[in-house]
């Protein structure tokens, strides 16, 4: 569907007549309306607007310079449907975007109604070339009207450019003037310029909060009114709706002196929602004072409408805020700085290199600014990762407000160290942590490292495809009232869970919290978001993150609804005369509400390096932790300073400040056109009759349980932005739209050959993560139109060989028959000398958890282990023995270890490893074999 539906009745509202006006070579024009065609398309919208919005323009483009070339057959355009479609789009597409507006769409429909070919065809190149970024005029510049001078002059100022949305129901007159004022405003020093967008009802603002991701303020005038008049598609209409329903009418007081305070707060509470990084301003005529003291828990700033100079200074400066990377900028500085280096570094300045006959090529390819940026000082503006206290910890601030967090950290070592440092600072030797088994190594690794007791949480498997999806609720809420019932509920510290995994299945992080706070109010949460840093910036995406449900719940918690309801299922929980809890069915089977007084214990662990701009191993951790000033705080500090270089690299940390900036610039923007590319792409390999004859790509449905989905659509985001928000409110997981996972049986090869030999070696297309019969394509910010058309090219090249029977032959030949998968293993359990103690009453209930840190050290010593080779491991086995692993066994995929210290061997473990064919598999040794711990360790 286009920005309109445009088979509705009132789509064809716009004006098909028109005197044409002077100028221009005037013809004949249509005096019928065009053709109906079918106006069905993209339902992508208002996720596609941005690609919308440019193809139609060039279209119209297109379809006028085809006019000219056919030396002016106007039943061309007439009987040209998409010109129509286009030009009805456009109408309501730029309502919502700065520029050109509703009423240069307008004249070119007029124009061309008109016959006037001419200067629709010019009014067409301007949009187009505005939209191209192109400077340079098409004709000489003594050519251009005034209008295309000033144009012309606007595009080619090469300021940093955003858009302000204007709320308020105006004439053409004062719109007009508002455009006045603003040319008048700005300024040449200024840094930045801007346009406004200005929309005349409530439903417009959303709608472009929506679709325009220039948007960086907003301002208010009470005049607004609620509904559109514009014919919106299906999805954008639902989109909207759904904005205002998740809106909570805000509190005001009874003693408003204006009755359109409630709505204004409406407005503002749902921008807010939508777009937390819009900068809201309120601008009022009467009664400002009175309505300063009751909005502005909301709005940066309230305004007199005669203070436009005012405004247009705090729009500058917020820009100016968001734009500021203060480390970026102090080693810039430093690199112009004059410096003699009398201490560590010698590629600093480019001492050791510029002078040297041998690596000069370090120079020529990195550029010299790289060597001017490298520097061990931590004196001047450059400060210290390990104690912060000018520009490195103003950038961080500025990520903590960027990414929703109270606090964050800049870690330059991956989220690997990132997971290291929260899991030390949390957890102490003996507390138990719940953990996903197939949680990242690094996990594993800070488990053994803090003497944590692991209790390992399984998610569900997907075995027809080989990997894991993720953790249902009711498996930790179960485990929880486990060690409820056996009196081990206090030993629970922590609960870590991956969000969202490498397969792209996100979890609902505020259910999950609220849940597993009701059984154990203190529980701390790591939620692992190595691949979703991105999240944080887009509407929909953002509910799942971790910062945002932590705020949610925080809000939640303080309310009366809240605690009212509390009570009332507490009644339900517990047995009202003897105080005992419910059987463990009435605790699953409701949603469960936490305390009021629960603590918000949330930490989030990010690769920013993998979804979003930064340099390789730039990482953050988001704080939300309600204990942190008290107490907490001390621990994070020294597990940080435990697993921080005292020489950190300062490109990476200026990239994460970077990074920033540009996410808090136009982090939606970029993550609207990831999600859109992802389903340019799915949809391509779903409809093309090879492609999808050979490849299938994976949806809701074989990736997610049917248990675990309440809504319907298996693709939401192919139907539209409103079903994918529908089911990312409500179903338990949710597949990430911009990883695609395709699995390639047709192909005859497996993942790995397919990766390596097919797109990497023939084609130069890098995919990550592959499983035997699977290939996961993501998209990311840097993306482009054209590497999705590029690999779509190479998939239709792949399948028809793949499906030409000559080179099967061959094929058939090279390849053996594939194996067969066996399914994943469960984790097993752990030995007996590290498990839980096993009561004597009822040995069915021992709990999971197990000492890894013991095992792991048992497994060091030489005297302790063996190396057994796969076959004799399996007689083993089959006679009966328990053999244990004495580290870990980490394959490559799937990424997390199949075996742990102190894990016991099984035959479904050993089935799995065998029938593995990645190259490389970690603390594996093919010719020595396993490391297993003797018998006589675990004996005496
Ligand atoms: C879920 C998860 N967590 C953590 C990491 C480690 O991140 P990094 O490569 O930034 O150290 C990865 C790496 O792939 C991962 O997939």
């Amino acid at each position: 569907m286009t920005g309109i539906d445009s088979d509705h009745p009132s789509a064809s509202a716009i004006s098909t007549t028109g005197d044409g006006g002077p100028g221009g070579r005037r013809r004949a024009g249509f005096q019928s309306k065009p053709r109906k065609a079918n106006l069905e398309r993209d339902p992508g919208m208002p996720a596609s607007t941005w690609r919308l919005r440019s193809d139609a323009w060039e279209y119209l483009k297109f379809a006028i310079k085809r006019l000219a070339a056919s030396g002016g057959d106007f039943s061309m355009i007439a009987e040209d449907g998409e010109v129509w479609r286009s030009l009805r789009s456009l109408r309501t597409i730029e309502l919502y975007w700065g520029g050109f507006g509703q009423r240069y769409v307008e004249e070119i429909t007029d124009l061309l109604s008109g016959g006037e070919f001419d200067r629709a065809h010019d009014m067409i190149t301007r949009a187009v070339n505005r939209l191209r970024g192109t400077t340079v005029p098409d004709v000489g510049e003594d050519d251009l009207t005034e209008d295309e001078r000033a144009e012309l002059k606007d595009r080619q100022d090469s300021r940093p450019r955003f858009e302000v949305l204007i709320v308020d129901e105006t004439t053409e007159g004062g719109r007009d003037e508002l455009h006045s004022d603003l040319l008048r405003l700005r300024n040449p020093t200024d840094q930045f310029i801007y346009d406004y967008v200005i929309v005349p009802t409530a439903d417009d603002a959303v709608a472009a909060a929506l679709t325009n991701p220039n948007l960086l303020a907003c301002v208010i005038r009470p005049g607004f009114t609620d509904h559109t008049r514009e014919v919106l598609s299906r999805d954008l209409r639902d989109a909207v709706a759904f904005a205002h329903e998740t809106t909570k009418a805000s509190p005001t007081g009874p003693m408003s002196p204006l009755n359109s305070v409630r709505r204004v707060l409406r407005l503002a509470d749902t921008l807010a929602n939508l777009r937390p990084e819009l900068d809201l301003y309120l601008m009022a005529g009467a009664h400002i004072e009175s309505l300063a003291g009751a909005l502005t828990h909301r709005f940066r700033r309230v305004f007199r409408r005669e203070d436009q100079f005012e405004l247009h200074l705090s729009l500058l400066r917020r820009a100016q805020h968001l734009y500021d990377t203060p480390f970026f900028d102090a080693i810039r500085e430093h690199a112009r700085r004059p410096a003699g280096v009398f201490h560590a570094l010698p590629v600093s300045r480019g001492g050791s290199v510029v002078g040297s006959k041998w690596i000069g090529d370090f120079v020529d390819f990195y550029g010299l600014n790289l060597l001017l940026a490298e520097s061990s000082a931590t004196s001047g503006e450059l400060d210290s990762l390990l104690a912060p206290v000018k520009t490195l910890k103003k950038a961080q601030l500025l990520a903590a407000r960027a990414y929703g967090a109270k606090r964050t950290y800049f870690v330059t070592n991956g989220t690997s160290t990132a997971n290291k440092i929260v899991h030390q600072a949390v957890v102490s030797p003996d507390e138990v942590v719940m953990v996903d088994r197939n949680c990242h190594k690094s996990h594993h690794h800070a488990l053994m490292l803090t003497g944590a007791r692991t209790a390992y949480l399984e998610a569900y498997p997907l075995n027809d495809v080989a990997f894991y999806g993720a953790v249902p609720l009711n498996r930790i809420k179960q485990l929880l009232l486990d060690y409820r019932a056996a009196g081990r509920l206090d030993e629970v510290r922590m609960i870590t869970l991956t969000n969202c995994t490498f397969d792209g299945i996100v979890y609902d992080p505020y259910k999950v919290m609220s849940e597993c706070l009701a059984i154990k109010p203190d529980l701390v949460f790591l939620w692992d978001e190595a691949w979703f840093a991105f999240a944080r910036f887009h509407p929909v995406t953002r509910k799942r993150t971790a910062m945002v449900a932590a705020e949610r719940l925080e809000e939640t918690l303080d309310t009366n609804a809240h605690a009212a309801a509390y009570r009332e299922q507490r009644k339900r929980l517990f047995d009202p005369e003897t105080g005992a809890p419910a059987p463990d069915e009435v605790w699953l089977a409701e949603d469960l509400l936490p305390p009021p007084d629960a603590t918000i214990r949330v930490y989030a662990t990010q690769s920013t390096h993998k979804t979003l701009t930064a340099l390789r191993q730039g990482s953050m951790i988001h704080v939300y932790d309600q204990e942190f000033s008290t107490g907490a705080e001390e621990a994070f500090h020294e597990a940080y300073m435990t697993h921080t270089s005292t020489s950190p690299n300062y490109q990476i940390l200026a990239s994460l400040d970077l990074g920033r900036r540009q996410v808090e610039m136009e982090g939606f923007a970029l993550v609207q056109k990831q999600l859109d590319l992802a389903m340019s792409l799915s949809s391509a390999i779903a409809r093309h009759p090879l492609l999808k004859k050979t490849f299938k790509v994976l949806t809701a449905a074989d990736l997610i349980p049917e248990e675990y989905r309440v809504t319907e659509r298996t693709m939401p985001l192919r139907d539209g932005l409103s079903t994918m928000w529908d089911a990312w409110v409500r179903d338990e997981f949710v597949v990430d739209p911009s990883r695609i996972t395709v699995e390639i049986s047709g192909t005859g090869v497996d993942g790995d050959t397919f990766k390596h030999e097919h797109l990497m070696d023939r084609y130069g297309i890098q995919v990550n993560k592959t499983s035997r019969n699977t290939v996961l394509f993501m998209t990311n910010i840097g993306t482009s139109r054209s590497a999705v058309a590029y690999l779509i090219e190479v998939l239709v090249k792949l399948a028809g060989k793949f499906n030409d029977p000559h080179e099967l032959q061959e094929q058939d030949a090279l390849t053996e028959p594939a194996a067969v998968m066996p399914p994943l293993p469960d984790f097993s359990a752990f030995a007996p000398d590290y498990a839980a103690e096993v009561p004597a009453e009822d040995p069915s209930k021992q709990l999971p958890d197990g000492d890894l840190r013991t095992a792991y050290y048992a497994g060091l010593r030489r005297q302790n282990i063996e190396h057994v080779l796969p076959h004799e491991l399996r007689r083993r086995v089959e006679n009966g023995e328990q053999p244990v692993s004495a580290g870990f066994v980490t394959p490559y995929p799937p990424g997390f270890p199949v075996l742990v210290p102190g894990q016991v061997i099984t035959a479904e473990v050993l089935d799995f490893m065998s029938a593995l064919d990645t190259r490389e598999i970690h603390g594996y040794d093919t010719r020595q074999g396993y490391r297993v711990i003797l018998k006589e360790v675990l004996e005496s």
